[in-house]
């Protein structure tokens, strides 16, 4: 089961990176399928990150997921697409969705695989307003660190149309630090538990390490309360997950 947990998640990339996530999203996208992304943590073994799974259709994606695309209405931006799978469901059912990501491969895999309106764009950078954003397979992963959390959640506020709302799923990773007596090994002077370094290779190229980040719903919603957002559980998954809705309180 834990290992199941750190099986998909995204990446976040620097100046320095290579986008090994997007070239094997091409790589599948073009019929070049042989291996999977292998993925590992500060506090997890290697995992491999099947490439099928980020090419979903509905019926395989989670129920937190579904709920989302359920929720999305008006224009609504699709941060981190990755290979496109929510943008394309809104877009077929006749939703103007935007989707971005900071990995040209994803993009390019985005346009081939037919969703309209894309851009290489780190979600910082973006300007337009929208009624709904998606921030979806551990959406605070962007976010990298607690640190970094207030910044991103203003900046999310301020792409936030009147009566606007942002939908984003996260983890509370704590029982990843459970012993078998039932206590936490975690170190005290260490940072926020849900702040992990993260490792990525393909094809035996090995990707810049990354921060990504996993946050309880309580620490997600102060830090929401805190730049003047409200924060809603929406629905609980099958293991620590949940999907938050934030909106500003009218
Ligand atoms: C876990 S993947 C999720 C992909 C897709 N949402 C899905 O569910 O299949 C995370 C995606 O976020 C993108 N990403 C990471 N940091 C970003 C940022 N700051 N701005 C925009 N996209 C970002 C990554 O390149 C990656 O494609």
């Amino acid at each position: 089961m834990i290992k199941s947990r750190f099986r998909f998640h995204g990446i976040l990339k620097t100046s320095f990176m290579k986008d090994l996530f997007g070239k094997a999203l091409l790589d599948y996208q073009k019929g070049n399928y042989t291996e999977d992304i292998v993925t590992s943590t500060s506090i997890s073994e290697e995992d491999t990150l099947p490439l099928p799974y980020l090419f979903r259709g509905y019926a395989e994606m989670p129920q937190l997921e579904k709920k989302a695309l359920q929720l999305a209405k008006g224009n609504i931006l699709d941060v981190g697409a990755g290979a496109g799978n929510h943008s394309l469901y809104l877009q077929e059912k006749g939703l103007n969705t935007k989707a971005i990501d900071i990995s040209e491969g994803a993009i390019e895999v985005c346009k081939l695989r037919g969703v309209n309106n894309t851009e290489v764009i780190e979600l910082l950078n973006e300007t337009e307003t929208f009624d709904t954003i998606l921030l979806l397979m551990n959406g605070t992963g962007i976010f990298k660190t607690i640190e970094e959390v207030p910044t991103y959640l203003k900046h999310l506020k301020s792409i936030l149309n009147t009566n606007g709302q942002i939908f984003i799923d996260s983890s509370d990773i704590k029982y990843m630090y459970e012993d078998e007596d039932g206590g936490y090994w975690q170190d005290v002077n260490s940072n926020y538990y849900g702040e992990l370094d993260y490792f990525l290779s393909y094809k035996n190229e090995k990707e810049q390490p990354m921060k990504w980040l996993y946050i309880d719903f309580n620490t997600l919603s102060t830090a929401c309360t805190s730049i003047g957002l409200q924060c809603e559980l929406v629905k609980e998954g099958e293991h620590f997950d949940y999907l938050a809705k934030l909106y500003v309180k009218r």
